[in-house]
C-alpha cells in the first residue's frame, strides 16, 4: 500500500510516483484547491488535491480530521515562498492522483494539537493521544533505550532470564497485589514488587550475570514518578564488589546517553555519602543542578530565647537549618506566605526568614520579625555560615531533623524552579554509605533502609548487633537531576549474617523460615558473593524525554487512583468466578 512514510519525503524523491498512508491531520480549502496534512509515525506531509479531477476532488472534500487514507501521486517542490520550515517535509508536497478513504472517523474527542486536554480524556482515548507526534517520539525513544540497554548488557555477558509473575510476597516495602489461587482455595499469589530473590537465586544457580526488563507491581500511593505497575531494568552479578558494579553501570549510562541523546555525561559520576546528602540538601536524591544548600546552625541557637529555635537546637533528633536564597530580598509578603504554606505540606510549622539589606551593618542591615529574639553573635554566625550577601534572603527550618530535611529539601527544589536557578545538563550522582537500618519510632523497631538482603558494611555479625543504628550498608543509589533512577547493593551471601539481619528486623526464626526458608536453604549450598541494581526504566525514559510524569512514557498507564480509564479496570467479576476462587464478598451492611 505504501512506498514511503509521509515524514521521510524530501527533495530527493521529487518527480517520483509515491504512495503514502496515514491520518488526516488537517484539511484546508483554498480557493478551489484542497490541502491535507497527512500524518504517520514519521511526520506530516502536505497533499494537494487539484479541482481538475472532479471525482477525486469531491472525495477530498469529504475528508475530516483523523480519516485514514491512502494517496498516490507525484512528489513536487512547493512553489517559491510557500515552503514551511517548521515541517520536516516543508519543501515538498504530494500532488494527489489517486485517493482511497480506508476508514472514516467520528469527530475526535479532542484535537491532537490541543495542549489543555484533561488527563482523564487522554487516558480514556489513549489510542488517539498516542497519535500525537510528541507521544510517538516518546514511545520511539523508549524502544531505542531498551534496545541499547539490551545490546550493551548482552555484549557484557549478561543473560536475559525471566522470573515468575505469580509468586510469593517480596519485601520491597509496598503493599502487594494479590492473585487468588483456584487450585489452592484460600491461598494467594503475590505479584512481584521486584524479582529481588529470584535474581539472587540465579546467582546461586551459577548464571553469573543476569538482567531482565521486567514489570514490577506495588500497591502504593501514586505520584508523578510512581505507577502501580512499572518497569525495572533489573541486574545482578556474581563476584563483583560495589566499586566494580558502580563503574560498570556508569559506563552503561554514559553509553546510553551518548548513543540515544548524543549527550556527553561526566566521565566519573560524583559520589556522596547519604549523611552528606541529607546535611547539604535535605534529601537522599539531591538535584545537583540547583546550587542552593542547607546549613546547620543548631550549635549557635541552643541558648537563644526564641523557643522555636532553641527547642530543636537542643533536641538530639532536632535540627535548625538555614537556606540562603540569592536575590531573595525582593520576595513579597505574599510569596513568603505561599512558601510557608508549601513547607507546611511537609510538616513544617513555620518558615522564619531574614532579609539581608546590608550585611556589613550587622543587625541594623537585616530585616525580620525574629531578629529581636536573636543575640548578635548568633546573627553574625548565621550570616557568615550562609555567606549571605546584600539582597539575599535566608529561610529557616527548626524541627525534628526529618521534618527540617523534608521541608527545606522540598523548598530548595521549588525555589530553584520558581527563581530560574536550575542549571542545564545531566547531573548524575551516586549516593552511598546508607545507614543499614532506620528506626521506626512508633513501632519501636528497626526497618531495613534498602531491603533485608543488603549486606552491612561489616562481615562480622557481632559488630552489626552491637550498634545497629550506626551501621552502614553496602547499598548505592544512582540519582539523576534529583530523581532516584536506580538502587542496589551488595547482598548478604552467608546464612549467619542473613539470620542476624532478620532477627534485628524483628523477623523471628519461624517467620523467616515460613517466608524466606527457600532463600535460607539456598544460602547453605554454595552461594557466591553477589550484588546488583535495579533501574526505574520509566523514570529513565521520562528524564531523557523531558517529560514531567512517567505516565507520559508509558503506553497505557493508570490514573492516580490506580485505575485504567481505557479498559475500565479494575472491574467487578461474576459470582461464578468468585465461587471458583472460593471468595465470598461480604454483603454490604444495610443500615436500619
Ligand atoms: P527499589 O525498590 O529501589 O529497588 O526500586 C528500583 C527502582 O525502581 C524504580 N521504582 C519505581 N518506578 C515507578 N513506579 C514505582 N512505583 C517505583 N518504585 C520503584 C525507582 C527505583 O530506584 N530489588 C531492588 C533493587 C536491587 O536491590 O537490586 C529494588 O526493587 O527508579
Ligand atoms: P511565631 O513566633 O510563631 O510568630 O513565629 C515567628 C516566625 O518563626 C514566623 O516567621 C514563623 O513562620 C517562624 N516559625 C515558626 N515555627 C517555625 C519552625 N518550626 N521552623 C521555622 N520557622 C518557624
Amino acid at each position: 500500500m505504501r512506498t514511503h512514510y509521509c515524514g521521510e519525503l524530501n527533495r530527493q524523491q521529487v518527480d517520483q510516483q509515491v504512495s503514502v498512508c496515514g491520518w488526516v491531520n488537517r484539511r484546508r480549502d483554498h480557493g478551489g484547491v484542497i490541502f491535507v496534512d497527512l500524518r504517520d509515525k514519521k511526520g506530516l506531509l502536505q497533499v494537494v488535491f487539484d479541482p481538475d479531477d472532479a471525482a477525486m476532488f469531491g472525495a477530498a472534500e469529504t475528508l475530516r480530521n483523523e480519516y485514514v487514507i491512502q494517496v498516490e501521486g507525484r512528489l513536487r517542490v512547493r512553489p517559491e515562498g510557500t515552503e514551511n520550515s517548521e515541517m520536516g517535509t516543508g519543501e515538498v508536497e504530494l500532488l494527489a492522483q489517486k485517493l482511497q478513504i480506508l476508514n472514516a472517523s467520528e469527530t475526535p474527542p479532542f484535537q491532537l494539537d490541543d495542549e489543555d486536554v484533561h488527563d482523564d480524556n487522554r487516558l480514556k482515548y489513549r489510542y488517539i493521544d498516542l497519535r500525537k507526534p510528541e507521544m510517538q517520539y516518546r514511545m520511539q525513544l523508549r524502544a531505542r533505550v531498551t534496545h541499547y540497554l539490551r545490546s550493551w548488557l548482552e555484549s557484557h555477558e549478561f543473560l536475559d532470564i525471566e522470573t515468575p509473575m505469580l509468586t510469593r510476597a517480596t519485601p520491597e516495602g509496598a503493599r502487594d497485589y494479590l492473585v487468588p489461587s483456584r487450585t489452592h482455595p484460600g491461598e494467594f499469589f503475590a505479584l512481584p514488587q521486584s524479582p529481588q530473590l529470584f535474581k539472587q537465586l540465579l546467582m546461586m544457580s551459577g548464571m553469573d550475570r543476569y538482567y531482565q526488563i521486567v514489570r514490577c507491581f506495588r500497591d502504593e500511593d501514586l505520584r508523578a514518578d510512581r505507577q502501580p505497575e512499572f518497569t525495572q531494568l533489573d541486574i545482578e552479578t556474581s563476584f563483583m564488589n560495589e566499586e566494580a558494579i558502580m563503574e560498570m553501570m556508569e559506563a552503561m549510562m554514559r553509553g546510553l546517553f551518548s548513543e540515544v541523546l548524543a549527550a556527553d555525561v561526566d566521565a566519573a559520576f560524583p559520589r556522596m555519602s547519604w549523611a552528606e546528602a541529607m546535611e547539604r540538601f535535605g534529601s537522599d536524591k539531591p538535584d545537583l543542578r540547583i546550587k542552593l544548600e542547607l546549613q546547620t546552625i543548631s550549635d549557635v541557637l541552643e541558648d537563644v530565647e526564641f523557643k522555636v529555635f532553641s527547642g530543636p537546637a537542643r533536641d538530639p533528633d532536632g535540627r535548625v537549618a538555614a537556606l540562603r536564597l540569592p536575590g531573595g530580598n525582593t520576595l513579597t509578603r505574599k510569596e513568603i506566605d505561599d512558601y510557608t504554606a508549601y513547607v507546611g505540606l511537609y510538616g513544617a510549622r513555620g518558615l522564619a526568614y531574614i532579609k539581608c539589606n546590608d550585611v556589613a551593618l550587622g543587625r541594623d542591615g537585616l530585616q525580620s520579625p525574629i531578629l529581636k529574639f536573636l543575640p548578635d553573635e548568633a546573627i553574625a554566625t548565621i550570616v557568615e555560615r550562609t555567606a549571605a550577601e546584600n539582597g539575599d534572603l535566608i529561610f529557616f527550618g527548626a524541627d525534628k531533623t526529618r521534618v527540617v530535611n523534608e521541608s527545606l529539601g522540598a523548598l530548595r527544589i521549588k525555589l530553584g524552579h520558581d527563581r530560574g536557578l536550575v542549571e542545564e545538563g545531566w547531573r548524575f550522582l551516586w549516593v552511598v554509605d546508607f545507614p543499614m537500618f532506620e528506626h521506626d519510632e512508633r513501632e519501636n523497631r528497626w526497618n531495613a533502609l534498602h531491603h533485608p538482603f543488603t549486606a552491612p558494611a561489616t562481615e562480622n555479625p557481632e559488630a552489626l548487633e552491637a550498634d545497629p543504628g550506626n551501621m552502614l550498608s553496602r547499598a548505592y543509589d544512582m540519582v539523576l537531576n534529583g530523581t532516584e533512577l536506580g538502587g542496589g547493593s551488595v547482598r548478604i551471601h552467608k546464612i549467619e549474617m542473613q539470620q542476624r539481619v532478620f532477627s534485628l528486623l524483628g523477623i523471628g526464626e519461624q517467620e523467616a523460615e515460613d517466608k524466606f526458608g527457600f532463600l535460607l536453604t539456598a544460602l547453605k549450598y554454595g552461594c557466591p558473593p553477589h550484588g546488583g541494581i535495579a533501574f526505574g526504566l520509566d523514570r529513565m525514559v521520562m528524564l531523557m524525554a523531558g517529560a514531567s510524569s512517567i505516565r507520559d512514557v508509558m503506553a497505557f498507564p493508570k490514573t492516580q487512583s490506580a485505575a485504567c480509564l481505557l479498559t475500565q479496570a479494575p472491574a467487578a467479576v461474576s459470582e461464578r468466578q468468585l465461587r471458583e476462587l472460593s471468595i465470598r464478598l461480604r454483603k454490604p451492611q444495610v443500615e436500619q
